[in-house]
């Protein structure tokens, strides 16, 4: 009788497990950690790239409702004005500026922008700094990639980002303390077929900002890299997905991403993903059992490229179906 009930228990614990896996909206320990932090960002400086539009911007209204001070840069100077008086218009007592950077720049152009960030509210200096602009080109196979696009990828997602940190790590670690949000990708843990340049991006910014946590830790410098999937924010609803498509497409809201990434930062996390099934899935199988991992991966990439060229679902099990023409 004890036995029997014990086995109903177990089943009963597998049961719920396997409805919280199947509904998710991030890793385990991301979403067991509940509410940002308030006290960890009230009254600091928050610097955030990519800032004028997506999920930059929602990062920036969320960041600014919990006190912070926040600081938006990407290059529309139009459309960050935009969001800078949408959050005063919204928290009439919060501290925006704007400051206008493009990540292409190169060394000189971005020292000045730190300088710049680092004279704001009263030299206060940047407490966490969001990486969250990046460039991404429509999905298309790796061999079809342009110099073009590796260059402003590369450009863009790792040079500037990586530059835009050397040069301002020096001034956090002077104060002792520092904080770097790293908006990285499910792109930049798994293959993502149709991505490569994309992928490789987000790779690169994992492999540096995990490092350069392990060498910078003990003095006072934190790292938080968060890995989102699918997103649904303004652009992707305007995107030409089907109506078909879109609703087999399930994408967490990019409020939700927004304050996912803020719970990462705040409970300082290593490593967050967020994202619903069938990525969250993947991501699970690549880290640990990569073996499954990538041969799963290997069975839906040439679906995926013609899901991609026909605008259907990039992110559905269906994938996992059907012939694979462009192999
Ligand atoms: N949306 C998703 O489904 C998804 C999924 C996984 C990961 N992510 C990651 O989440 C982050 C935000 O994504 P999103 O969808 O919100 O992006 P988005 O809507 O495309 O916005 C990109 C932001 O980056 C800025 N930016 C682009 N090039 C720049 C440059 N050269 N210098 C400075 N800023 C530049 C853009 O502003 P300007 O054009 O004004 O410069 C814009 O504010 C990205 O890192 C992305 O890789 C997104």
């Amino acid at each position: 009788m004890l036995g029997l009930v014990a086995a109903a228990l177990i089943l009963a614990g597998f049961v719920l497990f396997l409805v919280k896996f199947a509904t998710a909206d991030g890793d385990f320990t991301l979403t067991s950690r509940g509410k940002p932090k308030r006290d960890e960002v009230e009254g600091k400086v928050v610097w955030i790239t990519g800032a004028s539009r997506g999920i930059g911007e929602i990062l920036a209204n969320q960041f600014t409702s919990l006190g912070a001070k926040v600081i938006l840069s990407a290059r529309n100077t139009v459309e960050l004005e935009r969001v800078k008086s949408e959050i005063i218009s919204k928290y009439p007592a919060s501290r925006v500026e704007v400051l206008p950077m493009d990540l292409a720049s190169g060394e000189e152009s971005l020292k000045e922008s730190v300088y710049k960030a680092e004279s704001l509210f009263s030299s206060a200096g940047v407490d966490y700094m969001v990486h969250n602009a990046a460039f991404e080109r429509p999905k298309r196979k790796a061999l079809d990639e342009t110099e073009e696009g590796l260059q402003a990828t590369m450009n863009i997602n790792v040079l500037g980002t990586i530059t835009l940190t050397r040069l301002l790590a020096p001034y956090m670690l002077k104060r002792g303390r520092g904080h770097f949000v790293v908006v990285s990708s499910a792109a930049g843990k798994c293959p993502s077929p149709g991505q490569a340049l994309y992928s490789a991006s987000k790779h690169a910014l994992n492999g540096y900002f995990h490092t350069l946590r392990s060498e910078l830790c003990q003095k006072g410098i934190k790292v938080t890299i968060v890995c989102p999937g699918p997103i649904e924010t303004s652009k992707t609803s305007e995107t030409s997905s089907s109506g078909k498509s879109r609703s087999l497409e399930k994408r967490v809201s990019a409020e939700r991403c927004a304050e996912l990434i803020i719970v990462a930062a705040t409970h300082g996390l290593k490593e967050a993903w967020v994202s619903y099934q069938p990525v969250l899935f993947v991501m699970y199988l690549v880290q640990y059992m990569p073996t499954i991992g990538y041969w799963f991966m290997d069975q839906i990439g040439a679906n995926r490229l013609d899901a991609a060229a026909s605008k259907r679902s990039a992110y559905s099990w269906s994938l996992l179906f059907g012939h694979k023409k462009s192999a």
